[in-house]
């Protein structure tokens, strides 16, 4: 049987300790690992954690001040660590065939040769047990994660719990009045299915007879199922972030008395907006995040206010609740302009056009499906755009399908959708669009931080791992 929606605490991950802080570096050992958690009352369910834990620890970090995970791997399976919405260096992005092999699997000499071969074909940079990512963070505040992103097994790794928040805080933020604190929360919303014994259930061959990618029967909020958070009648910032395989939501609040709950817009995956926006409701595909602020002094206590998923069925149109229990100070507020040094980008003719079509065909041999970016399934020797460090360039995506497109170290704005002006959810800087069936998205992508080779991919986790990627190289 089910939990029964709202009788579990919202648990908040941890923040993690370095252990060492230097000059301008803060050091973490982060050790991936099976972890036994009480994910289902009375249940136990055994995750693949960054520290056993699922989400893993939060990362506290600062712009402009590196952040060092030393990764150990501990699993059964080799991993990589990606830090989505990172401005980071090539050879700490992550990339699929980047393997760090688990350390006591085997002696290094057969874990080179096991894996020989993927490593010679796609140029991987292979560690064994341990292997260092370095992010010097230059870029603004944001909420970010991170996540494994094994090549062709991103969606089962991520599934059984590798993924946790990265938070990255600067001055123009710390100037703000936002509520903070224990009232400054993330919020990671997935789904999973569970088999009678607690354990995760995953398909084993999820890759052809899911065309929508997996989802579960069964909505998490910081891996508890449909909890309820106890606040006071106060402002709280919450940082939403769709860590789902494949779920999207459209989210929005129902108080009991009908008066409806409303969200304000602060921060999008690259931080915070110009000015806060009010959204009745909004959609959140894969890899996006939402900063939003709720007042609940909106509401008298002892209130209860739903958060919910309208494009959800049954038990899944619930994510979560807040249960107004008790006045409070509140010296927040919300001002008017956020970020005076936000800038908003305007087309120009000037700027290279690059267009990225993301399908799925029959072409493949056997009648398999494939999913395609420009009518080719990823190669890690083809690269679809060369764009030059420091400048911008207009991308269109195109699609055929529901594909939430992620782009790997560029910030980008949305400048169109199906022609039109952006949706009300689409402002502020991102790293990840959500593209619908037969919609083209324009963005302007400035690539800026680093040379090298980085990827844009569906974040539709199972369509990732159909290959549903391309290289771009930026020179
Ligand atoms: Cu969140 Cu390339 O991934
Ligand atoms: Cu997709």
């Amino acid at each position: 049987p089910l939990p029964k929606p709202f009788g579990v605490t919202l648990p908040v991950p941890p923040v993690a300790r370095p252990v060492r802080s230097e000059r301008g570096a803060d050091i973490y050992d982060v050790e991936q690992r099976e972890g036994r958690v009480e994910i289902l009352p009375g249940r136990k369910t055994t995750v693949w954690g960054y520290e056993g834990i699922f989400p893993g620890p939060t990362f506290a970090a600062r712009s402009g001040r590196t952040t060092v995970l030393q990764v150990r791997n501990n699993l059964t399976v080799p991993t990589v660590t990606h830090l989505h919405g990172g401005v980071t260096p090539p050879e700490s992005d992550g990339y699929p065939t980047d393997l760090l092999l688990p350390a006591d699997r085997c002696s290094p000499g057969q874990a080179h040769k096991a894996h020989n071969d993927m490593t010679a074909r796609h140029g991987g940079r292979l560690a064994v047990g341990y292997r260092r990512y370095e992010y010097p963070l230059p870029q603004r505040a944001a909420t970010l994660w991170y996540h494994d992103h094994r090549m062709d097994f991103s969606a089962p790794q991520v599934w059984r719990g590798l993924a946790g928040f990265f938070l990255i805080a600067d001055e123009e933020e710390d100037r703000l009045p936002l509520p903070g604190g224990n009232r400054d929360i993330p919020l990671m919303l997935c789904d999973r299915s569970f088999e009678e014994d607690g354990s995760f259930r995953y398909p084993a061959h999820s890759h052809h007879a899911f065309p929508d990618g997996v989802l579960g029967d069964v909505q998490l909020v910081n891996g508890a199922p449909w909890p309820v958070l106890e606040v006071s009648a106060t402002r709280y910032r919450f940082r939403l972030l769709n860590a789902s395989n494949a779920r999207r939501y459209r989210l929005r609040l129902d108080t009991e008395g009908g008066r409806p709950g409303r969200f304000v817009q602060i921060g999008s995956d690259g931080g915070l907006l110009a000015a806060p926006r009010p959204l009745a409701t909004f959609d959140m595909a894969p890899g996006e995040r939402f900063d939003v602020v709720l007042d609940f002094a909106d509401h008298p206590v002892g209130s209860r206010i739903t958060l919910r998923n309208t494009a959800g069925e049954g038990d899944m149109r619930n994510v979560m609740r807040f249960h107004v229990v008790r006045r409070g100070r509140d010296d927040s507020r919300i001002p008017a302009r956020l970020s005076p040094s936000f800038e908003q980008l305007t087309p120009s003719s000037a700027m290279p056009v690059r267009v990225f079509d993301f399908r799925r065909t029959n072409a493949g041999h056997d009648e398999q499906q494939m999913w395609t970016i420009n009518g080719q399934p990823f190669s890690t020797d083809t690269v679809l755009a060369s764009p030059r460090l420091g400048s911008m360039e207009r991308w269109r995506f195109s699609s055929d399908f529901h594909h939430p497109v992620h782009v790997h170290l560029a910030q980008f704005q949305v400048v169109a959708r199906g022609g039109r002006p952006p949706a009300a959810w689409d402002a502020g800087w991102k790293d990840t669009v959500d593209v619908r069936p037969y919609e083209v998205v324009e963005v302007l992508a400035r690539f800026a931080g680093y040379k090298g080779r980085y990827m844009l991919h569906c974040h539709n986790l199972e369509h990732e791992d159909m290959a549903m990627m391309a290289n771009f190289q930026v020179t």
